[in-house]
Protein backbone atom coordinates (compact mmCIF):
# COMPACT_ATOMS: atom_id res chain seq x y z
CA UNK A 1 0.00 0.00 0.00
CA UNK A 2 1.24 3.81 -0.76
CA UNK A 3 0.75 6.50 1.47
CA UNK A 4 -2.27 7.12 3.40
CA UNK A 5 -4.39 10.31 3.76
CA UNK A 6 -7.06 11.56 5.90
CA UNK A 7 -9.51 12.26 2.94
CA UNK A 8 -8.74 11.47 -0.36
CA UNK A 9 -10.86 13.56 -2.78
CA UNK A 10 -11.56 12.06 -6.21
CA UNK A 11 -12.03 15.01 -8.88
CA UNK A 12 -11.00 18.47 -8.95
CA UNK A 13 -13.65 20.55 -9.81
CA UNK A 14 -14.79 23.64 -8.03
CA UNK A 15 -16.21 20.44 -5.36
CA UNK A 16 -13.07 18.72 -4.90
CA UNK A 17 -10.41 21.12 -5.18
CA UNK A 18 -12.20 23.82 -2.64
CA UNK A 19 -13.09 20.78 -0.23
CA UNK A 20 -9.54 19.46 -0.55
CA UNK A 21 -8.02 22.93 0.19
CA UNK A 22 -10.77 23.70 3.11
CA UNK A 23 -9.94 20.04 4.68
CA UNK A 24 -5.93 20.85 4.79
CA UNK A 25 -6.73 24.32 6.22
CA UNK A 26 -8.45 22.55 9.09
CA UNK A 27 -5.18 19.93 9.83
CA UNK A 28 -6.24 17.08 7.62
CA UNK A 29 -3.82 15.43 5.38
CA UNK A 30 -5.47 15.28 1.62
CA UNK A 31 -4.80 14.33 -1.47
CA UNK A 32 -6.66 14.84 -4.70
CA UNK A 33 -7.27 12.78 -7.35
CA UNK A 34 -7.35 14.56 -11.20
CA UNK A 35 -7.12 12.61 -14.18
CA UNK A 36 -7.30 16.11 -16.37
CA UNK A 37 -3.64 17.13 -17.20
CA UNK A 38 -5.31 20.30 -15.26
CA UNK A 39 -6.84 21.28 -11.92
CA UNK A 40 -9.99 23.05 -11.89
CA UNK A 41 -12.45 20.60 -13.32
CA UNK A 42 -15.14 21.14 -16.12
CA UNK A 43 -15.71 24.62 -14.84
CA UNK A 44 -12.25 26.02 -15.19
CA UNK A 45 -11.00 23.71 -18.18
CA UNK A 46 -14.27 23.84 -20.33
CA UNK A 47 -17.16 25.48 -18.56
CA UNK A 48 -17.58 28.67 -16.45
CA UNK A 49 -14.00 30.50 -17.36
CA UNK A 50 -13.68 29.77 -20.77
CA UNK A 51 -17.42 30.36 -21.64
CA UNK A 52 -17.44 33.64 -19.80
CA UNK A 53 -13.75 34.46 -21.37
CA UNK A 54 -15.31 34.11 -24.94
CA UNK A 55 -18.72 36.04 -23.81
CA UNK A 56 -16.83 38.94 -22.93
CA UNK A 57 -14.74 39.30 -25.73
CA UNK A 58 -17.79 38.67 -28.01
CA UNK A 59 -19.60 41.44 -26.48
CA UNK A 60 -16.93 43.40 -26.53
CA UNK A 61 -16.85 43.00 -30.52
CA UNK A 62 -20.44 43.50 -30.51
CA UNK A 63 -20.49 46.92 -28.80
CA UNK A 64 -17.35 47.90 -31.57
CA UNK A 65 -19.65 46.92 -33.92
CA UNK A 66 -22.80 47.79 -32.73
CA UNK A 67 -23.17 49.67 -29.63
CA UNK A 68 -20.11 52.42 -29.64
CA UNK A 69 -21.70 54.76 -31.68
CA UNK A 70 -24.57 55.74 -30.36
CA UNK A 71 -22.09 56.75 -27.41
CA UNK A 72 -20.30 59.24 -30.00
CA UNK A 73 -17.29 56.64 -30.35
CA UNK A 74 -16.72 55.51 -34.38
CA UNK A 75 -14.08 52.64 -34.41
CA UNK A 76 -14.45 52.47 -38.17
CA UNK A 77 -14.49 49.33 -39.70
CA UNK A 78 -14.36 46.52 -37.07
CA UNK A 79 -12.65 43.27 -37.63
CA UNK A 80 -12.31 39.85 -36.21
CA UNK A 81 -9.46 37.89 -35.09
CA UNK A 82 -10.96 34.35 -33.84
CA UNK A 83 -7.82 33.27 -33.26
CA UNK A 84 -6.26 36.15 -30.37
CA UNK A 85 -10.00 35.38 -28.91
CA UNK A 86 -9.48 31.87 -28.46
CA UNK A 87 -5.68 32.16 -27.75
CA UNK A 88 -7.13 34.89 -24.77
CA UNK A 89 -9.08 32.60 -23.55
CA UNK A 90 -6.08 30.11 -23.07
CA UNK A 91 -4.85 32.19 -21.60
CA UNK A 92 -7.33 32.84 -19.48
CA UNK A 93 -7.88 29.24 -18.45
CA UNK A 94 -3.87 28.58 -18.02
CA UNK A 95 -3.97 31.69 -15.49
CA UNK A 96 -6.99 29.99 -13.23
CA UNK A 97 -5.60 26.02 -13.35
CA UNK A 98 -2.08 27.39 -12.28
CA UNK A 99 -3.82 29.51 -9.44
CA UNK A 100 -5.60 26.05 -8.28
CA UNK A 101 -1.99 23.95 -8.70
CA UNK A 102 -0.54 26.77 -6.44
CA UNK A 103 -3.29 27.00 -4.11
CA UNK A 104 -2.93 22.83 -3.24
CA UNK A 105 0.98 23.64 -2.88
CA UNK A 106 0.31 26.35 -0.70
CA UNK A 107 -1.68 24.08 1.26
CA UNK A 108 -0.10 21.07 1.27
CA UNK A 109 -2.78 18.77 -0.63
CA UNK A 110 -1.03 16.02 -2.74
CA UNK A 111 -2.53 15.56 -6.19
CA UNK A 112 -2.85 12.17 -7.73
CA UNK A 113 -2.49 12.70 -10.93
CA UNK A 114 -4.54 9.54 -12.70
CA UNK A 115 -8.13 8.04 -12.65
CA UNK A 116 -9.07 7.15 -9.28
CA UNK A 117 -11.24 4.40 -8.59
CA UNK A 118 -13.00 3.35 -5.06
CA UNK A 119 -11.64 0.15 -4.27
CA UNK A 120 -13.58 -0.35 -1.01
CA UNK A 121 -14.37 2.23 2.42
CA UNK A 122 -10.73 3.28 3.20
CA UNK A 123 -9.13 2.73 -0.30
CA UNK A 124 -8.96 4.30 -3.86
CA UNK A 125 -6.92 2.97 -6.92
CA UNK A 126 -5.18 5.53 -8.53
CA UNK A 127 -4.11 4.02 -11.82
CA UNK A 128 -2.68 0.74 -10.36
CA UNK A 129 -1.47 2.20 -7.10
CA UNK A 130 -3.46 1.88 -3.92
CA UNK A 131 -3.94 4.67 -1.31
CA UNK A 132 -5.41 4.32 2.39
CA UNK A 133 -7.80 7.11 3.07
CA UNK A 134 -10.17 7.35 6.40
CA UNK A 135 -12.97 9.53 4.02
CA UNK A 136 -13.16 9.41 0.38
CA UNK A 137 -15.20 12.40 -0.92
CA UNK A 138 -16.78 11.40 -4.49
CA UNK A 139 -16.03 15.16 -6.76
CA UNK A 140 -16.40 13.65 -10.18
CA UNK A 141 -18.93 16.37 -11.54
CA UNK A 142 -20.78 15.70 -14.73
CA UNK A 143 -20.70 15.09 -18.75
CA UNK A 144 -23.14 16.42 -22.01
CA UNK A 145 -25.74 14.23 -21.83
CA UNK A 146 -25.84 12.58 -25.31
CA UNK A 147 -29.21 12.38 -27.47
CA UNK A 148 -29.63 9.46 -29.50
CA UNK A 149 -29.48 9.98 -33.43
CA UNK A 150 -27.11 13.06 -33.23
CA UNK A 151 -23.72 11.92 -33.09
CA UNK A 152 -21.07 14.40 -31.11
CA UNK A 153 -17.81 14.31 -33.02
CA UNK A 154 -16.73 17.51 -31.62
CA UNK A 155 -16.13 19.03 -35.22
CA UNK A 156 -20.04 19.41 -36.73
CA UNK A 157 -21.84 18.16 -33.60
CA UNK A 158 -20.28 19.36 -30.67
CA UNK A 159 -21.09 20.31 -27.08
CA UNK A 160 -20.19 22.71 -25.27
CA UNK A 161 -16.58 21.88 -24.93
CA UNK A 162 -16.16 21.89 -29.12
CA UNK A 163 -18.20 25.15 -29.36
CA UNK A 164 -15.59 26.62 -27.25
CA UNK A 165 -13.05 25.51 -29.48
CA UNK A 166 -14.77 26.57 -32.93
CA UNK A 167 -11.75 27.61 -35.29
CA UNK A 168 -14.32 29.77 -38.04
CA UNK A 169 -17.61 31.02 -37.46
CA UNK A 170 -20.21 28.69 -38.37
CA UNK A 171 -23.15 30.05 -41.16
CA UNK A 172 -25.26 28.88 -39.28
CA UNK A 173 -25.19 27.42 -35.68
CA UNK A 174 -28.23 25.42 -34.46
CA UNK A 175 -28.22 24.52 -30.95
CA UNK A 176 -30.52 21.65 -29.41
CA UNK A 177 -31.62 22.99 -26.18
CA UNK A 178 -32.86 26.17 -24.89
CA UNK A 179 -31.10 26.06 -21.62
CA UNK A 180 -28.19 27.74 -19.70
CA UNK A 181 -25.39 26.17 -22.16
CA UNK A 182 -27.32 26.95 -25.26
CA UNK A 183 -28.23 30.71 -24.70
CA UNK A 184 -24.60 31.61 -23.44
CA UNK A 185 -22.62 29.80 -26.28
CA UNK A 186 -25.79 30.60 -29.03
CA UNK A 187 -24.86 34.21 -27.69
CA UNK A 188 -21.02 34.26 -28.23
CA UNK A 189 -21.38 32.78 -31.68
CA UNK A 190 -24.39 35.40 -32.92
CA UNK A 191 -22.32 38.00 -31.76
CA UNK A 192 -19.38 37.07 -34.10
CA UNK A 193 -21.75 36.55 -36.89
CA UNK A 194 -23.39 33.54 -36.86
CA UNK A 195 -26.98 32.53 -37.71
CA UNK A 196 -28.55 30.76 -34.91
CA UNK A 197 -31.17 28.78 -34.42
CA UNK A 198 -32.32 27.16 -30.94
CA UNK A 199 -34.79 23.91 -31.09
CA UNK A 200 -36.21 23.56 -27.61
CA UNK A 201 -38.34 20.54 -26.87
CA UNK A 202 -40.56 22.52 -24.63
CA UNK A 203 -42.78 25.43 -25.39
CA UNK A 204 -40.66 27.46 -23.51
CA UNK A 205 -36.90 28.54 -23.27
CA UNK A 206 -34.53 28.18 -19.77
CA UNK A 207 -37.07 26.12 -17.91
CA UNK A 208 -37.28 26.28 -14.40
CA UNK A 209 -36.78 29.63 -14.37
CA UNK A 210 -39.74 32.50 -13.12
CA UNK A 211 -41.91 32.22 -16.45
CA UNK A 212 -42.59 36.17 -17.25
CA UNK A 213 -38.79 36.54 -16.97
CA UNK A 214 -38.30 33.52 -19.31
CA UNK A 215 -40.66 34.94 -22.03
CA UNK A 216 -38.53 38.81 -21.64
CA UNK A 217 -35.67 36.82 -21.86
CA UNK A 218 -37.02 34.95 -25.01
CA UNK A 219 -38.00 38.48 -26.67
CA UNK A 220 -34.63 40.18 -25.77
CA UNK A 221 -32.28 37.17 -27.76
CA UNK A 222 -35.25 37.02 -30.56
CA UNK A 223 -34.35 41.07 -30.84
CA UNK A 224 -30.42 40.41 -30.84
CA UNK A 225 -31.10 37.61 -33.45
CA UNK A 226 -31.94 34.79 -32.49
CA UNK A 227 -34.43 32.46 -33.12
CA UNK A 228 -35.99 29.97 -31.54
CA UNK A 229 -38.16 26.83 -32.90
CA UNK A 230 -39.94 25.83 -29.65
CA UNK A 231 -42.06 22.09 -28.96
CA UNK A 232 -39.78 20.78 -31.49
CA UNK A 233 -37.82 17.38 -31.24
CA UNK A 234 -34.39 16.48 -32.76
CA UNK A 235 -35.01 13.50 -34.50
CA UNK A 236 -31.87 12.74 -35.83
CA UNK A 237 -28.79 14.38 -37.74
CA UNK A 238 -26.53 13.44 -41.17
CA UNK A 239 -22.93 15.10 -41.43
CA UNK A 240 -21.71 15.49 -44.61
CA UNK A 241 -18.03 17.48 -45.46
CA UNK A 242 -20.61 20.65 -46.13
CA UNK A 243 -22.46 20.47 -42.65
CA UNK A 244 -25.37 18.62 -41.09
CA UNK A 245 -28.97 17.96 -41.50
CA UNK A 246 -30.99 17.45 -38.72
CA UNK A 247 -34.42 15.93 -38.94
CA UNK A 248 -37.25 17.86 -36.78
CA UNK A 249 -40.53 17.06 -35.58
CA UNK A 250 -43.40 19.45 -34.06
CA UNK A 251 -43.75 17.71 -30.36
CA UNK A 252 -47.24 17.78 -30.35
CA UNK A 253 -47.32 16.28 -33.98
CA UNK A 254 -47.13 17.09 -37.67
CA UNK A 255 -44.70 16.63 -40.18
CA UNK A 256 -41.21 16.29 -40.29
CA UNK A 257 -38.72 19.24 -41.16
CA UNK A 258 -35.26 19.31 -42.11
CA UNK A 259 -32.81 21.99 -41.08
CA UNK A 260 -29.48 22.82 -42.43
CA UNK A 261 -26.52 23.82 -40.03
CA UNK A 262 -22.87 24.46 -40.15
CA UNK A 263 -22.49 23.06 -36.77
CA UNK A 264 -24.88 21.76 -33.99
CA UNK A 265 -24.56 22.36 -30.67
CA UNK A 266 -26.40 19.59 -28.70
CA UNK A 267 -26.91 21.36 -24.83
CA UNK A 268 -29.84 19.16 -23.24
CA UNK A 269 -28.18 18.92 -20.10
CA UNK A 270 -25.70 17.19 -18.04
CA UNK A 271 -25.53 13.94 -15.89
CA UNK A 272 -23.95 12.77 -13.24
CA UNK A 273 -20.05 11.18 -14.11
CA UNK A 274 -19.92 8.15 -12.50
CA UNK A 275 -18.17 5.68 -14.81
CA UNK A 276 -15.68 3.78 -14.21
CA UNK A 277 -15.34 4.74 -10.52
CA UNK A 278 -16.00 1.01 -9.22
CA UNK A 279 -19.14 2.62 -7.32
CA UNK A 280 -21.22 -0.68 -7.97
CA UNK A 281 -18.27 -2.87 -6.84
CA UNK A 282 -17.85 -0.77 -3.61
CA UNK A 283 -21.32 -1.02 -3.08
CA UNK A 284 -22.33 2.96 -3.74
CA UNK A 285 -26.21 3.48 -4.07
CA UNK A 286 -27.25 5.67 -7.24
CA UNK A 287 -30.38 7.69 -7.19
CA UNK A 288 -32.77 6.93 -10.08
CA UNK A 289 -31.28 9.67 -11.91
CA UNK A 290 -27.40 7.79 -11.58
CA UNK A 291 -26.55 10.28 -9.50
CA UNK A 292 -24.72 9.29 -5.94
CA UNK A 293 -27.34 8.83 -3.72
CA UNK A 294 -26.58 11.18 -0.03
CA UNK A 295 -28.58 12.03 2.99
CA UNK A 296 -28.92 15.90 3.89
CA UNK A 297 -24.73 15.72 5.26
CA UNK A 298 -23.14 14.19 1.71
CA UNK A 299 -23.19 10.84 3.20
CA UNK A 300 -23.64 7.76 0.84
CA UNK A 301 -24.90 4.55 1.62
CA UNK A 302 -21.24 3.02 3.16
CA UNK A 303 -19.38 4.82 5.71
CA UNK A 304 -16.76 6.77 5.02
CA UNK A 305 -17.80 7.70 1.20
CA UNK A 306 -18.81 10.97 0.40
CA UNK A 307 -19.83 13.07 -2.44
CA UNK A 308 -20.53 16.55 -3.53
CA UNK A 309 -20.83 18.50 -6.38
CA UNK A 310 -22.44 18.49 -9.90
CA UNK A 311 -22.87 14.34 -9.71
CA UNK A 312 -25.26 14.35 -6.60
CA UNK A 313 -28.90 16.11 -6.52
CA UNK A 314 -29.03 19.91 -6.92
CA UNK A 315 -28.32 22.52 -9.30
CA UNK A 316 -25.15 21.76 -11.78
CA UNK A 317 -23.53 25.00 -10.48
CA UNK A 318 -19.93 25.41 -9.71
CA UNK A 319 -20.45 27.68 -6.25
CA UNK A 320 -23.10 25.02 -5.46
CA UNK A 321 -20.26 22.80 -5.91
CA UNK A 322 -17.47 24.88 -3.92
CA UNK A 323 -20.42 25.34 -0.89
CA UNK A 324 -20.57 21.57 -0.28
CA UNK A 325 -17.26 21.29 -0.57
CA UNK A 326 -16.38 23.45 2.36
CA UNK A 327 -19.18 22.12 4.17
CA UNK A 328 -17.71 18.98 3.64
CA UNK A 329 -14.49 19.94 4.91
CA UNK A 330 -15.90 21.42 8.02
CA UNK A 331 -18.23 18.40 8.86
CA UNK A 332 -15.35 15.77 8.87
CA UNK A 333 -13.65 18.23 11.27
CA UNK A 334 -16.33 17.90 13.80
CA UNK A 335 -17.93 21.55 12.73
CA UNK A 336 -22.19 21.81 11.79
CA UNK A 337 -22.05 23.85 8.57
CA UNK A 338 -25.25 24.85 6.84
CA UNK A 339 -26.17 25.35 3.30
CA UNK A 340 -29.06 27.12 2.65
CA UNK A 341 -30.19 25.56 -0.71
CA UNK A 342 -33.17 28.13 -0.59
CA UNK A 343 -30.74 30.93 -1.69
CA UNK A 344 -28.44 29.47 -4.29
CA UNK A 345 -28.12 32.15 -7.33
CA UNK A 346 -28.35 31.34 -10.67
CA UNK A 347 -27.12 33.37 -13.39
CA UNK A 348 -27.36 33.38 -17.94
CA UNK A 349 -24.24 35.75 -18.48
CA UNK A 350 -25.78 36.73 -21.71
CA UNK A 351 -25.84 40.85 -22.07
CA UNK A 352 -28.32 41.32 -20.71
CA UNK A 353 -27.66 38.88 -17.82
CA UNK A 354 -30.38 36.79 -16.27
CA UNK A 355 -30.05 35.91 -12.97
CA UNK A 356 -32.48 34.15 -10.23
CA UNK A 357 -32.63 33.13 -6.94
CA UNK A 358 -35.38 31.36 -4.49
CA UNK A 359 -38.52 30.77 -5.40
CA UNK A 360 -40.18 31.64 -8.78
CA UNK A 361 -44.10 32.54 -9.15
CA UNK A 362 -44.73 29.43 -10.38
CA UNK A 363 -43.58 27.67 -7.45
CA UNK A 364 -45.16 29.75 -4.62
CA UNK A 365 -48.66 28.79 -6.64
CA UNK A 366 -48.01 25.74 -6.72
CA UNK A 367 -47.46 25.46 -3.31
CA UNK A 368 -50.37 27.33 -2.17
CA UNK A 369 -47.90 30.65 -0.67
CA UNK A 370 -49.75 34.18 -0.91
CA UNK A 371 -47.16 36.43 -1.91
CA UNK A 372 -46.86 39.76 -3.11
CA UNK A 373 -44.86 41.29 -6.45
CA UNK A 374 -42.82 44.48 -6.73
CA UNK A 375 -41.43 44.84 -10.26
CA UNK A 376 -39.09 47.92 -11.29
CA UNK A 377 -37.73 48.16 -14.85
CA UNK A 378 -34.29 49.32 -15.74
CA UNK A 379 -35.73 51.72 -18.47
CA UNK A 380 -36.23 54.01 -14.96
CA UNK A 381 -32.91 53.52 -13.84
CA UNK A 382 -30.37 56.50 -14.27
CA UNK A 383 -27.01 54.23 -14.47
CA UNK A 384 -29.14 51.84 -16.60
CA UNK A 385 -30.16 54.75 -19.49
CA UNK A 386 -26.02 56.00 -19.07
CA UNK A 387 -25.01 52.80 -19.82
CA UNK A 388 -27.60 52.88 -22.59
CA UNK A 389 -28.75 49.01 -21.35
CA UNK A 390 -32.16 49.05 -20.46
CA UNK A 391 -33.18 46.02 -21.00
CA UNK A 392 -34.97 44.13 -18.63
CA UNK A 393 -36.04 44.54 -15.31
CA UNK A 394 -36.32 43.34 -11.24
CA UNK A 395 -38.44 41.49 -9.93
CA UNK A 396 -38.95 40.66 -5.90
CA UNK A 397 -41.10 38.22 -4.39
CA UNK A 398 -42.40 38.39 -0.94
CA UNK A 399 -44.75 36.79 1.73
CA UNK A 400 -47.89 38.38 1.92
CA UNK A 401 -47.70 38.09 5.98
CA UNK A 402 -44.54 39.14 6.64
CA UNK A 403 -43.21 40.36 3.78
CA UNK A 404 -40.20 38.57 4.08
CA UNK A 405 -38.01 37.97 0.61
CA UNK A 406 -38.83 34.86 -1.12
CA UNK A 407 -37.50 35.00 -4.29
CA UNK A 408 -35.48 37.84 -6.96
CA UNK A 409 -35.65 37.46 -10.54
CA UNK A 410 -33.57 40.20 -12.67
CA UNK A 411 -33.33 40.56 -16.51
CA UNK A 412 -30.73 43.41 -17.30
CA UNK A 413 -27.24 45.04 -17.27
CA UNK A 414 -24.81 43.01 -14.58
CA UNK A 415 -28.14 41.22 -13.16
CA UNK A 416 -25.58 38.39 -12.00
CA UNK A 417 -23.66 40.66 -9.74
CA UNK A 418 -27.26 42.54 -8.57
CA UNK A 419 -28.58 39.21 -7.66
CA UNK A 420 -26.10 38.92 -4.29
CA UNK A 421 -27.60 41.49 -2.67
CA UNK A 422 -30.71 39.14 -2.37
CA UNK A 423 -28.94 36.53 -1.47
CA UNK A 424 -27.40 38.40 1.72
CA UNK A 425 -30.43 39.65 2.34
CA UNK A 426 -32.54 36.26 1.57
CA UNK A 427 -29.49 34.73 4.08
CA UNK A 428 -30.70 37.25 6.37
CA UNK A 429 -34.04 36.56 6.44
CA UNK A 430 -34.81 40.31 5.45
CA UNK A 431 -38.17 41.68 4.63
CA UNK A 432 -39.01 43.47 0.61
CA UNK A 433 -38.73 46.56 3.31
CA UNK A 434 -35.38 45.65 4.67
CA UNK A 435 -34.37 45.87 1.17
CA UNK A 436 -36.69 49.04 0.44
CA UNK A 437 -35.16 51.03 3.32
CA UNK A 438 -31.58 50.19 2.71
CA UNK A 439 -29.22 53.66 1.41
CA UNK A 440 -28.18 52.45 -2.34
CA UNK A 441 -25.72 54.89 -3.46
CA UNK A 442 -27.12 56.82 -6.90
CA UNK A 443 -26.46 56.10 -9.39
CA UNK A 444 -26.18 52.71 -9.25
CA UNK A 445 -27.72 49.26 -11.20
CA UNK A 446 -28.23 48.80 -7.34
CA UNK A 447 -30.90 51.10 -7.02
CA UNK A 448 -33.68 48.99 -9.43
CA UNK A 449 -33.28 46.54 -6.75
CA UNK A 450 -33.89 49.02 -4.20
CA UNK A 451 -37.18 50.28 -6.43
CA UNK A 452 -38.51 46.69 -6.80
CA UNK A 453 -38.73 46.49 -2.73
CA UNK A 454 -40.53 49.22 -2.67
CA UNK A 455 -42.99 48.41 -5.19
CA UNK A 456 -43.63 45.31 -3.23
CA UNK A 457 -45.74 47.53 -1.32
CA UNK A 458 -46.98 49.76 -3.91
CA UNK A 459 -44.67 52.67 -2.98
CA UNK A 460 -41.88 53.04 -5.49
CA UNK A 461 -40.30 56.32 -6.37
CA UNK A 462 -39.52 56.53 -9.81
CA UNK A 463 -42.18 54.75 -11.77
P1 LIG B 1 -16.42 19.13 -12.27
O1 LIG B 1 -16.06 20.55 -12.39
O2 LIG B 1 -17.07 18.48 -13.43
O3 LIG B 1 -15.06 18.37 -11.92
C1 LIG B 1 -14.99 17.00 -11.82
C2 LIG B 1 -13.57 16.59 -12.09
O4 LIG B 1 -13.44 15.22 -11.77
C3 LIG B 1 -13.14 16.71 -13.56
O5 LIG B 1 -11.96 17.48 -13.66
C4 LIG B 1 -12.87 15.27 -14.00
O6 LIG B 1 -11.78 15.16 -14.89
C5 LIG B 1 -12.54 14.62 -12.68
N1 LIG B 1 -12.80 13.19 -12.65
C6 LIG B 1 -13.95 12.54 -13.00
N2 LIG B 1 -13.81 11.21 -12.78
C7 LIG B 1 -12.55 11.04 -12.30
C8 LIG B 1 -11.83 9.91 -11.88
N3 LIG B 1 -12.34 8.69 -11.89
N4 LIG B 1 -10.55 10.09 -11.46
C9 LIG B 1 -9.99 11.34 -11.43
N5 LIG B 1 -10.64 12.44 -11.79
C10 LIG B 1 -11.90 12.29 -12.21
N6 LIG B 1 -21.52 26.86 -13.35
C11 LIG B 1 -21.60 28.06 -12.77
O7 LIG B 1 -21.87 28.14 -11.57
N7 LIG B 1 -21.37 29.21 -13.49
C12 LIG B 1 -21.08 29.18 -14.80
O8 LIG B 1 -20.88 30.22 -15.42
C13 LIG B 1 -21.02 27.93 -15.44
N8 LIG B 1 -20.72 27.84 -16.76
C14 LIG B 1 -20.63 26.62 -17.35
C15 LIG B 1 -20.36 26.57 -18.71
C16 LIG B 1 -20.26 25.35 -19.35
C17 LIG B 1 -19.96 25.31 -20.82
C18 LIG B 1 -20.42 24.16 -18.59
C19 LIG B 1 -20.28 22.82 -19.27
C20 LIG B 1 -20.71 24.19 -17.25
C21 LIG B 1 -20.82 25.43 -16.61
N9 LIG B 1 -21.13 25.53 -15.26
C22 LIG B 1 -21.23 26.76 -14.67
C23 LIG B 1 -21.33 24.34 -14.43
C24 LIG B 1 -20.05 24.03 -13.62
O9 LIG B 1 -18.99 23.84 -14.52
C25 LIG B 1 -20.27 22.80 -12.77
O10 LIG B 1 -21.40 22.96 -11.96
C26 LIG B 1 -19.06 22.56 -11.87
O11 LIG B 1 -17.89 22.41 -12.64
C27 LIG B 1 -19.28 21.31 -11.02
O12 LIG B 1 -18.17 21.10 -10.21
P2 LIG B 1 -17.77 19.65 -9.71
O13 LIG B 1 -16.56 19.85 -8.85
O14 LIG B 1 -18.93 18.95 -9.16
O15 LIG B 1 -17.35 18.83 -11.02
P1 LIG C 1 -30.18 22.94 -19.22
O1 LIG C 1 -30.80 21.96 -18.33
O2 LIG C 1 -29.92 24.32 -18.75
O3 LIG C 1 -31.05 23.10 -20.55
C1 LIG C 1 -31.34 22.04 -21.39
C2 LIG C 1 -32.46 22.43 -22.30
O4 LIG C 1 -32.60 21.43 -23.28
C3 LIG C 1 -33.81 22.56 -21.58
O5 LIG C 1 -34.42 23.74 -21.98
C4 LIG C 1 -34.55 21.31 -22.03
O6 LIG C 1 -35.96 21.50 -22.07
C5 LIG C 1 -33.99 21.12 -23.43
N1 LIG C 1 -34.06 19.76 -23.95
C6 LIG C 1 -33.92 18.60 -23.28
N2 LIG C 1 -34.03 17.56 -24.13
C7 LIG C 1 -34.21 18.10 -25.37
C8 LIG C 1 -34.36 17.54 -26.67
N3 LIG C 1 -34.31 16.23 -26.88
N4 LIG C 1 -34.52 18.39 -27.70
C9 LIG C 1 -34.55 19.74 -27.53
N5 LIG C 1 -34.43 20.31 -26.31
C10 LIG C 1 -34.22 19.50 -25.25
O7 LIG C 1 -28.83 22.23 -19.72
P2 LIG C 1 -27.54 22.79 -20.44
O8 LIG C 1 -27.81 24.08 -21.10
O9 LIG C 1 -27.01 21.66 -21.24
O10 LIG C 1 -26.57 23.07 -19.23
C11 LIG C 1 -26.21 21.99 -18.34
C12 LIG C 1 -25.91 22.49 -16.98
O11 LIG C 1 -24.74 23.26 -16.95
C13 LIG C 1 -27.03 23.35 -16.44
O12 LIG C 1 -27.76 22.58 -15.53
C14 LIG C 1 -26.38 24.49 -15.77
O13 LIG C 1 -26.61 24.41 -14.40
C15 LIG C 1 -24.88 24.32 -16.04
N6 LIG C 1 -24.41 25.56 -16.65
C16 LIG C 1 -24.47 26.69 -15.92
C17 LIG C 1 -24.10 27.90 -16.46
C18 LIG C 1 -24.23 29.11 -15.65
O14 LIG C 1 -24.40 29.01 -14.45
N7 LIG C 1 -24.15 30.29 -16.24
C19 LIG C 1 -23.61 28.00 -17.83
C20 LIG C 1 -23.63 26.74 -18.54
C21 LIG C 1 -23.99 25.57 -17.93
Amino acid sequence: MADSFDVIVIGAGPGGYVCAIRAAQLGMKVACVEKRATLGGTCLNVGCIPSKALLQSSEHFEEANHKLAEHGVNVGQVSLDLARMQARKAEVVGANVKGVEFLFKKNKVTWLKGAGRVVSAGQVDVDGTTYATKHIVIATGSESTPLPGVTVDEKRIVTSTGALELESVPGHLVVIGGGVIGLELGSVWRRLGAQVTVVEFLDRIVPGMDNEIGKAFERTLSKQGIKFKLKTKVTGASVTDAGVTLTTEPVGGGSAETLAADVVLLAIGRRPHVEGLGLAEAGVALDERGRVKTDGHFATNVPGIWAIGDVIVGPMLAHKAEDEGVALAEQLAGQKPHINYDAIPGVVYTWPEVANIGKTEEELKAAGVAYKVGKFPFTANGRARAMASMDGFVKILADKETDRVLGAHILGPDAGTLIAEIAVAMEFGASAEDVARTCHAHPTLNEAVKEAALAVDGRALHI
